[in-house]
């Protein structure tokens, strides 16, 4: 079984304060029965901005930070998050995927909002020795995993209406289960959008998951359990869903719409792609019309829409509606979903070959 460590670049020596909880929490965790994001893991990662600088990275016991009601983030929604996940194999060693991704995209997302970027050796060392000290909430078993959740919010009280000089970057870990989200139909949206040109779409801004909570609660009145975004100007064009990237089977080729400012480069999506290439699968990057989709659902030729996303892996969608029309997928046997989770997931869980250098080992 291949356990090639890929790489291993980020362990550089900082300095990190460690202030370990007295007792575990753990075994008061049923693991069997976890409900995605709400239980934490015993400690955090904290960071600090001020006078200019990010202070070194602090590790303490999970628990309440104090803010000002007047800190900006409450105001002018000055944050940032990330979404990734660890992983343990059978050799009880930790593993991530394509971390490098993830650091690069919260740093991009900080720029988009005006916060200032987290040095690397921060990130990664920080996250490093969280999951180390952490790892007994890593349960092992394939579809297992420890999410992890780094953020950046604007501290500084001060209800004036500008950039925050001081900030907290945090890392929280929560234990997940393989996600099974249940049987997913999506409504395409025809009027709210998520996302517009010159926007802040590509970030992982706080704001854009808020802002999809009340046109996705009219979907679910509706019989849906997601929204399928589409273009603001037009409407026309399909780009992604709340959390994932999205794509479409059209006979045997898959197609995608192209990241843009309005959508998440997504590391999910990214990997997928890779993969297809590497396998055969012909894929297309490029605008999906809601016109050829649901031609494509009425003459025979969609076979598969699945979303693409670190929390779900691949999530199979079996239906959508459509200006109250609403379509079925047809059941298949060579579903692409199934095929690209699979190889997806035995690289994070170290079960198969890394060919693309993808996983990351957590140095112990
Ligand atoms: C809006 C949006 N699109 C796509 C994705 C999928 O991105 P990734 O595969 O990096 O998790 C996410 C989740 O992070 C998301 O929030």
């Amino acid at each position: 079984m291949p356990s090639k460590p890929t790489t291993m670049k980020h362990n550089a020596s900082v300095d990190i304060k460690v202030d370990k909880a007295p007792s575990s929490r753990i075994d008061s965790v049923d693991f069997e029965n976890l409900k995605f994001g709400s239980i934490f893991s015993d400690h955090m990662m904290e960071c600090d901005y001020k006078n200019g600088a990010w202070a070194p990275p602090v590790i303490r016991p999970y628990g309440k930070i104090e803010l000002e009601p007047s800190a900006k983030v409450f105001h002018y929604g000055q944050a940032v998050f990330e979404g990734m996940k660890a992983f343990k194999d059978d050799n009880d060693q930790i593993w991530l995927f394509r971390p490098d991704e993830n650091f690069r995209r919260i740093n991009l997302s900080s720029k988009r909002l005006a916060i200032p970027e987290i040095p690397e050796e921060y990130f990664f060392t920080g996250l490093e020795e969280l999951l180390k000290l952490d790892k007994a909430w890593i349960k092992k078993g394939f579809g297992n995993s420890l999410y992890i959740r780094p953020f950046v919010i604007a501290t500084e009280a001060g209800v004036l209406a500008t950039p925050g000089s001081e900030y907290k970057f945090m890392i929280i870990c929560s234990p997940a289960k393989s996600y099974y989200t249940g049987e997913v139909r999506v409504q395409i949206s025809e009027k709210f959008s998520r996302a517009a040109d010159g926007g802040v779409g590509a970030a992982k801004a706080a704001g854009n998951y808020g802002a999809q909570f009340y046109p996705t609660n009219l979907a679910k009145e509706a019989g849906f359990q997601q929204i399928i975004w589409t273009d603001a100007s037009t409407h026309d064009f399909l780009e992604e869903a709340g959390t994932m990237n999205v794509f479409f089977r059209i006979n045997d080729t898959l197609v995608t719409a192209p990241t843009s400012d309005r959508i998440l480069d997504g590391v999910t999506r990214k990997s997928i792609l890779t993969l297809a290439e590497a396998n055969g699968i012909e894929a297309e990057v490029r605008r999906v019309t809601v016109k050829e989709i649901l031609e494509a659902a009425k003459n025979g030729t969609l076979k598969e829409i699945f979303g693409a996303g670190t929390a779900a892996v691949i999530n199979p969608i079996q239906g959508f509606g459509y200006k109250g029309e609403k379509f079925e997928l047809p059941e298949i046997t060579d579903s692409y979903a199934a095929f690209f989770k699979d190889k997806l997931m035995k690289i994070q869980y170290n079960l198969a070959e890394d060919e693309f250098g993808w996983r990351y080992l957590v140095k112990e």
